[in-house]
């Protein structure tokens, strides 16, 4: 039985089976930091009906970092963050081509269980979105999915994980009331808390800060640079500045294609692509 982590990943791939077909050689094609690999994708192409999203996209994301994707609207961010805890399965009509490896082995290999895959690789969305429940019952529901019933266990998830997320202090009074009752900024670190509760090791946003004020994008960018200690974390974002305060790496996307990617100071300071430049430099997008 070959190792799932040759790249010292965190944590084995418990609940997703380890099929020796579906593990890789984990020779990055296109290395953005010196951390081992936990997402790669090799040559992927994604495909909307007939129409083509991506183009041949070859990325390795280095584990607990920041790796921020930017490029103009339209460009395929999303639909490429989504291939990578395959949340594009439920667009009716959509594939892919080439391979989208988690700590070296094919995420869409039959074998895989969509489930436990969504569990390690969580999601935050651009509009936060927390159920028309308690904020206990918020944090708690995707343990309870998984199985824990016990009371003692949940009540301990959701206070580590609403610590983690910096929401403990302001909330921890009314575990009881709705969750639609906070803020939107509470809201958006609530359905953070609510990501991390599964336990996941990759944390993907979707431009997790664009509906909030300064003050809140400031306590959320706070808070991915303290979960990058323990978690992998891919950002979408609009906001350069907030690319540049915030990840270690940036990948810029143009028309479905991946332009460029390195550090981001470098990519801030010296972009090797025109088009890179162009955009960073605001002449489009
Ligand atoms: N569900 C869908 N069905 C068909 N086409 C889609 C779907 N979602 C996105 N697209 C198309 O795929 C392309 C990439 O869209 P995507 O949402 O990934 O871009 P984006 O870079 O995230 O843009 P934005 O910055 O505006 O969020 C666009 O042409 C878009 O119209
Ligand atoms: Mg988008």
């Amino acid at each position: 039985m070959p190792t799932l982590t040759p790249n010292a990943g965190s944590r084995k791939l418990e609940s997703m089976p380890s099929y020796t077909d579906v593990v890789k050689d984990r020779q990055p094609s296109t290395a953005a930091g010196p951390q081992p690999t936990k997402i790669e994708t090799r040559g992927l192409n994604f495909f909307y009906g007939e129409r083509q999203a991506l183009f041949d996209i070859s990325l390795a994301i280095p584990e607990r970092s920041v790796m921020a994707f930017i490029g103009p609207s339209g460009c395929g961010k999303s639909t490429f963050l989504r291939t990578l805890n395959r949340m594009n399965d439920i667009v009716e009509g959509s594939r892919h081509t080439g391979e989208v490896l988690l700590e070296g082995v094919d995420i869409y290999a039959p074998q895989i269980d969509v489930v436990a895959l969504r569990k390690r690789v969580g999601m935050v969305f651009q509009k936060s979105t927390p159920f028309p429940k308690s904020i206990f019952d918020n944090i708690a529901y995707g343990p309870k999915v998984a199985g824990e019933r016990d009371r003692r266990k949940l009540t301990s998830i959701v206070e580590s994980s609403l610590q983690r997320a910096g929401l403990w202090e302001e909330v921890k009074d009314r575990m009881n009331s709705s969750a639609l009752a906070l803020s939107g900024g509470q809201q958006q670190r609530l359905c953070i808390a609510r990501a991390l509760a599964t336990s996941p090791d990759v944390l993907l946003m979707d431009e997790p800060a664009s509906a909030l004020d300064p003050a809140s994008t400031a306590r959320v960018e706070d808070l991915i640079f303290e979960l990058k200690e323990n978690y992998t974390i891919v950002i979408v974002t609009h906001n350069m500045q907030q690319a540049a305060r915030i990840s270690d790496s940036t990948a810029f996307f143009y028309q479905g294609q991946l332009i460029e990617v390195g550090r981001t100071r470098e990519l801030f300071t010296k972009p090797k692509e025109k088009q890179t430049e162009d955009y960073i430099t605001g002449r489009f997008g």
